[in-house]
């Protein structure tokens, strides 16, 4: 067992989301081995409350620090690092023109395996410490993925992309195969250790409905794997998406009638929906990823926190790095800041709209892992949640460091980092107790 004495911020399960964050000043986090094998938090609390309870305990002390959960990132892209900042007129001319030539170069095991060595120390030196990562539809960019995480112990869900129509030659696959090669991926990486198979229809429009029922059907066999897809981010996809689908009552419903809407089911975006469409998310127990900056660049239009805490369905945030722009939850969580400032209909403020510090930094941990049904898991530091989190330097940059120490409440505390913060911020990132 080992303690880390430093402020701790966690957030409170039982509290409402919008104001759960909790601060110790002067705080202990104690790791020690978990029933998995895997290191879990032990206790945390006030140091002075706690270190009589564990005698002779060796404390690291990191004064000044702080400590807080790793991050999640409930939708990337590892295949599209280097489309980071490509323009384009919209979602569809993006995906012909860089990404689907970008991810055809995935077919060859030396570009395929140092882009999984670089996108994932990238993650780290983020402060990230699980991500649902959308591979490539090579089964192979599947294995570089998780042969990578295994080797960093880190909490890593992908999958091969399901994309067997309106899709270019080297990047679209055979119907069958492509079931019968996610049904191999499934029994080869999913539960292994800290790494767990998604399910990946990339989105409607590049899939058959044998495709999509072949899915639907591995879905329901395999129910503790996860579902990871696109929907309603683009005014120009979502017409496509209904001409494809007629029978559908919407873009949405689509995934509903192949069966692709459950428990741990996670659609990108979710921009563009009616409260039927919201409904239907909540009633399934499916998830939205949040990805502001993306939806930002791609001008694909304003995720509506208000439709979805009014109807009350789950979602976190997301970098959807490359039509996202930054690796960094921090300036994903200053994107939803902007978002949660406007209102679909007209861009004008709404007051009393503004998503706090602690929301947005809950979207990124506690909330992200609910959304994927791994609450209490990760994401957060409860007694047995895994020992993945991050060291905050407060003072890494000189104006973090005069703004920061200004702050007089937590909500100013975080906005400071959040407004301010970039990796550099993120001193150390600890996956299950080990950096
Ligand atoms: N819809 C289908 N594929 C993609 C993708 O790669 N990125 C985004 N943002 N939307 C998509
Ligand atoms: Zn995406």
């Amino acid at each position: 067992m080992k303690a880390y004495r430093a402020a701790v911020l966690r957030f409170d399960p039982l509290r409402d989301p919008h104001q759960s964050a909790v601060y110790e000043e002067d705080g202990l986090l104690v790791v020690g081995p978990g029933p998995a094998g895997v290191q879990t938090v032990q206790a945390v609390g006030p140091y002075r409350e706690l270190v009589g309870q564990f005698p002779g305990i060796a404390v690291e002390h990191l004064p000044g620090r702080i400590i807080a959960p790793g991050f999640v990132d409930m939708h990337i892209h590892y295949p599209q690092t280097d489309v980071i900042g490509s323009p384009a007129a919209g979602l569809l001319p993006w995906l012909e023109n860089f990404t689907f030539p970008e991810e055809k170069r995935f077919v060859a095991p030396d570009y395929f395996a140092q882009a999984a060595t670089f996108f994932i120390s990238e993650l780290l030196r983020n402060g990230v410490t699980t991500a649902q990562t959308f591979a490539t539809s090579h089964p192979e960019s599947v294995n570089a993925l998780f042969t990578e995480s295994k080797n960093n112990g880190m909490r890593m869900i992908t999958g091969k992309c399901l994309q067997d129509r309106h899709s270019p030659d080297g990047v679209r696959d055979q119907t069958e195969q492509s079931l019968i090669d996610t049904e191999a991926l499934i029994q080869q990486w999913h539960a292994k250790g800290r790494l767990g198979y998604a399910i990946t229809p990339r989105f409607a429009p590049s899939c058959t409905d044998a495709q999509l029922r072949g899915a639907g059907e591995l879905a329901a066999k395999y129910p503790d794997v996860w579902i990871q897809s696109h929907v309603a981010e683009n005014k120009d996809e979502i017409k496509w998406a209904r001409e494809l689908f007629p029978n559908s009552r919407s873009y949405l419903a689509t995934y509903a009638d192949f069966g692709l809407m459950r428990d741990r089911a996670v659609f990108a975006h979710c921009i563009h929906f009616d409260d039927d469409d919201r409904a239907l998310m909540r009633d399934t127990g499916a998830a939205a990823a949040v990805c502001p900056t993306s939806n930002l660049f791609l001008g694909s239009g304003f995720f509506d926190y208000a439709g979805a805490d009014r109807v009350g369905y789950r979602y976190g945030l997301a970098s959807d790095v490359g039509g996202g722009t930054s690796f960094s939850p921090l300036h994903t969580m200053l994107a939803a800041y902007y978002v949660g400032r406007t209102s679909v209909e007209g861009l004008q403020s709404k007051p009393g709209l503004s998503l706090s510090p602690q929301h947005l930094w809950w979207q990124h941990t506690a909330g992200a892992a609910n959304a994927l049904r791994l609450d209490g898991v990760i994401g957060n530091l409860q007694p047995g949640c895994e020992a993945d989190f991050i060291v905050l330097n407060p003072t890494a940059t000189p104006l973090l460091a005069r703004k920061t120490a200004r702050a007089s409440n937590l909500d100013e505390l975080l906005f400071a980092m959040i407004v301010l913060g970039d990796d550099r911020l993120i001193q150390r990132t600890v996956i299950a107790g080990t950096d």
